[in-house]
């Protein structure tokens, strides 16, 4: 069974009270939390004082995705804010081992997250240092867009790799997660199950959580 990681960018923000208790009463396991700067990726999303605020609502893991330029400056204070695990773009680290260990030293889970044009090869070296490695299947900036089907093979390959080299590094999908492709996305080696617009704007969010958990 995947960890279902829905992904708070996809919610009403006049409502996010709303979210919090939709995830209290639901089987996801983690919240996804996509922090954007408008210089690694062309949009703006929210940050730290709107992730410290939702910490008092509700008590699951806080995964901060950050799609941003040097995240070393704000690894504490994602930290301070309630995050559990902070993943980092491999493309925005000029010393990603050095950041993992960063986050590493300040007790959070670290992960790496790599753009669809990125190669494993660019990774492989810090492998075993990394807790998650969260393939993007879309070009990361936007919620709601088309899961890019190329994406399966890699999370095969990255399956392997990790199976070659004994680690438990999770491998976390993220980017237009649907209740038709999740079987393929899991059958392809994923652990971890982002969804946004598919949970968010989903009649029953709740249903479609139990729905996406129950996928073998
Ligand atoms: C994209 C973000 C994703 C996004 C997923 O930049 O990293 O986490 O919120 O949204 P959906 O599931 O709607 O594609
Ligand atoms: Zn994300």
């Amino acid at each position: 069974m995947p960890i279902i990681a829905p992904s708070l960018l996809a919610a009403d923000f006049l409502q996010l009270n709303n979210a919090c208790e939709i995830m209290n009463r639901s089987e996801a396991e983690w919240l996804h939390l996509d922090v954007m700067d408008g210089r690694f990726v062309p949009n703006i999303s929210f940050g730290i004082p709107v992730i410290q605020s939702i910490r008092k609502a509700t008590p699951k893991n806080f995964d901060v995705h950050l799609m941003i330029e040097e995240p070393e400056k704000y690894a504490q204070a994602f930290k301070e804010a309630g995050a559990n695990i902070l993943t980092v773009h491999a493309e925005a680290c000029r010393h990603l081992h050095r950041n993992l260990q960063q986050i590493k030293s300040l007790d959070l889970k670290a992960g790496i997250a790599i753009n669809p044009h990125t190669p494993l090869s660019s990774i492989e070296e810090v492998l075993a240092d990394a807790d998650l490695v969260c393939i993007m299947s879309v070009n990361p900036g936007f919620g709601g867009q088309k899961f890019i089907s190329s994406s399966l093979d890699k999370i095969s390959r990255l399956k392997e790799l990790i199976l070659k080299k004994s680690l438990t590094t999770l491998i976390e999908v993220d980017g237009g997660v649907t209740l038709e492709n999740a079987q393929q996305i899991v059958k392809a080696g994923a652990d971890v199950l982002v969804a946004g617009n598919t949970v968010f704007s989903a009649p029953d969010p709740i249903k479609m959580i139990h729905d996406l958990k129950k996928i073998s």
